[in-house]
């Protein structure tokens, strides 16, 4: 089954007379699994197409499924416990709560879906230590690197075990040798994790490991190219997907210890950490 549908999807932005058409008739699908990298000039319609994927925007026509469900069919509390609990988001510039330690954003998504505290810490430490950073887990965002800001982001995606990580530029902020111990980490967690991984990128090396790129121009998709081999085309759910766990080859084990220091990128991100910010943290 495909994981992730679209269905000729649009996207109109309107403000006061003009109208932009971000997303012109968008179909694709996104197996089990899957790697898939999009790519295409500034303007063409990817990060608007992710918001709508991932459930953080609506179209203005077209369908989105999530594991067959149409996020149109469901009211937005629904929408919001599927974007909680299927889906783990990694964006550009990190977007951790800058009041909350490493540990407590890991936990932050757990603790919405009522979980209780002890079993979310056990979790998040869990987590953070597959991300080389159970040391860290009393920092503040404000005390690490770009890139360990971004590895505790990954644990936060990854912590709620989603079906599907969505990733907006992950390595944009980071210098060229921390994208690539990040994206090395992202890939290799998705495959051993058994996710699937839909990760917007301008780096062509980047694209060059996914399994498939899908190019937008023009809030169109372009025709597919092919990505990295991908070891079993005969269980192709949908054009290019697969439900294989080992489609990802794994890694080399990142050594995080040559991470560079970037501090200080991070300084609040609007995001807004919600009522949950009111009462003490356990
Ligand atoms: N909230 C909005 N209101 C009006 N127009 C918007 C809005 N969001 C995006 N757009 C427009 O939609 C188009 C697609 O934007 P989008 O952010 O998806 O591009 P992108 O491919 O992610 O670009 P980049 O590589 O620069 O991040 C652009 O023309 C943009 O100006
Ligand atoms: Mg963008």
């Amino acid at each position: 089954m495909a994981v992730l549908e679209a269905r000729n999807v649009w996207k109109v932005f309107r403000s006061g007379t003009v109208e932009v058409p971000a997303l012109r008739g968008v179909n694709l699908g996104v197996g089990q699994g899957e790697f898939v990298a999009i790519m295409g000039p500034s303007g063409s319609g990817k990060s608007t197409l992710l918001h709508l994927l991932g459930g953080l925007d609506t179209p203005s026509q077209g369908e989105i499924l999530v594991e067959g469900n149409d996020l149109a069919t469901l009211s937005d509390n629904q929408r919001t416990v599927l974007r909680r609990t299927r889906i783990g988001f990694v964006f550009q510039t990190f977007n951790l709560l800058p009041p909350l330690t490493a540990e407590e954003n890991v936990m932050f998504p757990l603790l919405l879906g009522e979980m209780p505290a002890r079993e979310a810490r056990r979790r998040a430490l869990d987590q953070l230590t597959q991300v080389g950073l159970a040391g860290r887990r009393t920092h503040f965002p404000s005390q690490l690197s770009g890139g360990e800001q971004q590895r505790v982001a990954i644990a936060r995606a990854l912590v709620i075990d989603p079906v599907l990580v969505i990733a907006d530029e992950p390595t944009g902020a980071l210098d060229s040798e921390n994208g690539r111990l990040l994206l090395d980490l992202l890939q290799r967690l998705v495959a051993e994790q058994g996710h699937t991984l839909l990760i917007v990128t301008h780096d062509p090396n980047v694209a060059a490991r996914a399994h498939r790129i899908i190019h937008l121009r023009d809030g169109q998709v372009e025709p597919d190219l092919p990505g990295a081999p991908h070891p079993d085309p005969a269980e192709l759910a949908y054009a290019g997907a697969s439900s294989s766990e080992t489609a990802v080859p794994r890694a080399d084990s990142p050594d995080f210890a040559g991470m560079k220091k970037q501090r200080g990128q991070n300084q609040g991100n609007g995001v807004d950490p919600g009522p949950l910010l009111a009462r003490e943290l356990p």
